[in-house]
């Protein structure tokens, strides 16, 4: 399947190229990777304290598209002028919906909006409280907030880096009226378990798989378990299109009345741009436009192919790593037939790096020219929270006695999340997992080269 990627490029496919580059030479001496399990091929002194990095070659760039196939469509619409809401647009919701394997797809401006509207659409909103995992971006808890209800956070699994059903329980309240499962990295959460608790608590689900296009459990895509589903097409994520999002379902009715809200309300079938129609509910104007839809149905040709590498590399990495001490690669949910892999995770543990900080075995790797983050900080902690709390519809909608950020933060405490966020977590991006077998191998060999210079690093500060 890396042949795919391959492939791609001599059909002079262009890519965003990756911005790191470094000179020097390709591959320090000695450090192949038939040669890898031995210790002394990464004894060579440490890119950050000056010695040869492991990697200078650029990384595979993102987004990536095909002049010759993929902008024409593009141009083509452009040159017709019909540049807001039309068939285009349709033809990438039949396509989504029937990929993902759901009745209804709705494009929209985001994948924010998407789980704002399926939200507002579920009837969500102030006065309830909405369970959402620490481990997110922004956008989940956003969502919550912009409908007025309350986020309520449910601690994750570390292993998975998914939310943690065992914690979502203990935090249903009469208030309690949704869970938003996050397939966050692009791995699916334990949707069996979460549709169980939901079930016996008659809790809408709204599933945010913004960063898990074609995730699957038991060969059922990710987005189709819930209520709804919600996709993101921002152009980090694995179908980009630069802005843009989708919701999914099985339900005609809330999909109607979804089209409606991104339409001003107007009833749905309105044709987009006509006055006169009346409208039927509150609603907003979220919108794609045609050129968007088209870059989106372009991209949607590679998906499946793209998704299949990132599969068989992230496991090929996975078994290259799992063996170096204090590195502990993703545990994928039971069930779980098929990942994205917006992101490939592992936790870090410094005990094994003769404590090397995280910070610095980021800054090591990434010397080594290996891309790398330390991925989200406690969303939980953060003062958006308490500042919602003090606008004026809070205060209105809410007990006071429910808005004491004190309590609150007791109440949302997450230290699993608390733990991966400030010590462990460590993230590859996903045109990592694009390259080949070979670029995998020199991710494995920079992280044993730094696992085997940890002391030196860690002492370079001292000197
Ligand atoms: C988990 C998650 N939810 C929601 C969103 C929001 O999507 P968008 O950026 O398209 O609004 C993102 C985007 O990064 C995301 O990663």
């Amino acid at each position: 399947m890396n042949v795919m990627v391959n492939k791609t490029f001599k059909r002079r496919e262009f890519v965003k190229q990756s911005s790191f580059v470094t000179a020097g030479a390709i591959l320090a001496p000695g450090l192949t990777p038939s040669l890898f399990a031995n210790s002394t091929t990464v004894a060579g002194d440490p890119a950050i304290l000056g010695g040869q990095p492991v990697r200078t070659k650029n990384w595979p760039g993102w987004p990536i598209w095909n002049p010759e196939t993929d902008e024409k469509r593009v141009i083509e619409d452009i040159r017709s002028g019909v540049w807001s809401r039309g068939l285009i647009t349709t033809e990438f919701e039949e396509k989504w919906a029937k990929t993902i394997g759901a009745k209804r797809s709705l494009l929209v401006v985001n994948g924010t909006s998407a789980l704002i509207t399926s939200l507002i659409q579920l009837n969500i909103g102030g006065g309830d409280e909405v369970i959402v995992p620490p481990y997110t971006f922004i956008a989940t808890v956003a969502a919550v907030i912009a409908t007025g209800a309350i986020p309520v956070f449910a601690d994750v699994d570390p292993e998975t880096f998914q939310i943690n059903p065992d914690k979502i329980e203990e935090k249903i309240t009469p208030r309690t009226r949704a869970i938003i499962p996050v397939h966050i990295l692009g791995l699916p959460a334990n949707m069996p378990r979460i549709l169980e608790i939901a079930k016996k608590h008659n809790l809408v689900v709204v599933e945010d798989a913004c960063q898990a296009h074609l995730a699957e459990i038991d060969h059922q895509k990710v987005g189709t378990f819930g209520h709804a589903g919600c996709f993101s097409f921002q152009n980090s994520k694995n179908l980009a299109i630069g802005e843009g999002g989708a919701i999914v379902s099985n339900d005609e009715e809330f999909m109607d009345k979804c089209y409606s809200y991104h339409n001003y309300g107007n009833p749905y079938g309105t044709v987009v741009g006509s006055v006169g129609t009346g409208t039927v509910i509150p609603g907003t104007k979220l919108r794609i436009t045609e050129y968007q839809a088209a870059i989106g149905l372009a991209q949607l040709k590679r998906l499946d192919e793209q998704t299949t590498t990132r599969n068989v590399n992230a496991e090929y990495l996975k078994s290259k790593i799992k063996t170096i001490p204090g590195i502990i690669p993703y545990k994928l949910n039971d069930h779980v037939t098929r990942a994205a892999f917006h992101l490939f995770p592992f936790r870090y543990k410094k005990e094994e790096f003769k404590d090397l900080p995280r910070a610095e075995f980021l800054n090591a790797l990434k010397a080594e020219g290996v891309p790398c983050s330390n991925g989200y900080l406690p969303l939980n902690k953060m003062p958006f929270l308490a500042n919602a709390f003090k606008t004026k519809n809070y205060q209105k909608m809410y007990p006071e006695d429910m808005l004491d950020i004190n309590k609150y933060n007791e109440n949302n405490k997450c230290p699993a999340n608390d733990r991966l966020c400030n010590e462990e977590a460590v993230w590859f991006g996903q045109n990592m997992l694009l390259g080949s077998k070979s670029d995998m191998d020199d991710i494995a060999i920079a992280i044993e080269k730094i696992h085997h210079n940890s002391e030196k690093i860690k002492n370079r500060s001292k000197n």
